[in-house]
């Protein structure tokens, strides 16, 4: 049985196959429509979340299957102090496979230890969220046509944004890929990723404040968003939420086959009038989300064609 805590627990070979799956499902969703048929999904979601639960519900009801689970801690017997460990015992009595989303890092990887049926990590606090860089990384290779050779932006929250420790670690694996980090100080990307992955690796990148000095030379720009839910004082967020906006005319400095992605929910940081830009590709990205997911369920199912 194998369960999906970081997108290295995939080899390049089997991301590759995965990535593959995805995309004749999204050209063939009918040879899909009944592959589950009779499992069940729970999404277990100890924190907030749109895209990431209802994608994982969507993609199992695509594969002709059910889907149960809770949508926040207060609503589950979390609630009354039962334990992740346990509650996966007991989710392993009703369903197929789950999905567990936690504000603690390593949760779900703690649950996957006591459970009896496949756990797929659904962002785990500031450290890992391997769907979404699945996600990311079908996007980027939908769009672009590979995956390697290119110049990636990663802007805004870089310290907190679990979505870029993945997507970085994700992206190392193919060659001729660059970055350039593009953060204020206090939300620089943390050591363990810039020394131990980026510098041990030998990984090109740069780090900048202004994001009009990247935007040049850029293939892909992920934007993020300040994580509220993960500074310790309101004044400090307060102070940094605006700091980068992308609007139409810092997007006219940028390539014309430039994407931006951006792992929503969107706060401030991407201007409302970008959205119509066809480099905009962050509502795509959303929809490349269930393929996806639907592609790793089968994948950990072990669902053969
Ligand atoms: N991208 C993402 O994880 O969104 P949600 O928090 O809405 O699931």
């Amino acid at each position: 049985m194998r369960h999906l805590m970081s997108p290295l627990d995939l080899s390049v070979a089997e991301l590759d196959e995965l990535l593959d799956l995805a995309s004749d499902i999204e050209k063939n969703p009918q040879k899909y429509a009944h592959a589950c048929a009779g499992k069940k999904l729970a999404t277990c979601f100890y924190e907030p979340s749109t895209r990431t639960r209802l994608s994982f519900e969507a993609a199992m009801l695509n594969l002709g299957g059910s889907v149960l689970g809770f949508a926040s801690a207060d609503s589950s017997s979390a609630a009354k102090g039962e334990s992740v460990s346990d509650t996966i015992r007991v989710i392993s009595c009703y369903a197929d496979i789950c999905a567990m989303r936690h504000p603690k890092e390593g949760a779900p990887l703690v649950a996957a230890q006591k459970s009896g049926i496949p756990v797929i990590n659904a962002g785990d606090g500031g450290h890992q969220h391997p769907t979404q860089t699945l996600t990311d990384l079908l996007t980027i290779r939908s769009l672009k046509g590979r995956l390697d050779h290119m110049t990636i932006g990663l802007c805004g929250d870089l310290k907190f944004g679990r979505t870029v420790h993945s997507l970085i670690n994700a992206l190392i694996r193919y060659p001729g890929i660059s970055f350039v980090l593009i953060s204020p100080e206090e939300l620089r990307i943390p050591d363990y990723i810039r020394e131990d992955v980026l510098i041990k690796n030998h990984i090109p990148f740069r780090e900048v404040e202004r994001l009009e000095d990247a935007m040049p030379e850029l293939d892909i720009l992920y934007m993020t968003r300040v994580q509220r839910e993960r500074f310790f004082n309101e004044e400090d967020y307060i102070r940094l939420k605006d700091f980068y906006i992308l609007t139409r005319q810092k997007l006219n400095l940028a390539k014309e086959d430039l994407h931006v992605l951006h792992p929503l929910p969107r706060v401030n940081e991407i201007s409302v009038e970008v959205d119509d830009d066809p480099r905009a590709a962050y509502f795509k990205q959303a929809q490349y989300g269930v393929y996806v997911r639907m592609a790793l369920i089968l994948t950990l199912l072990e669902w053969r064609d």
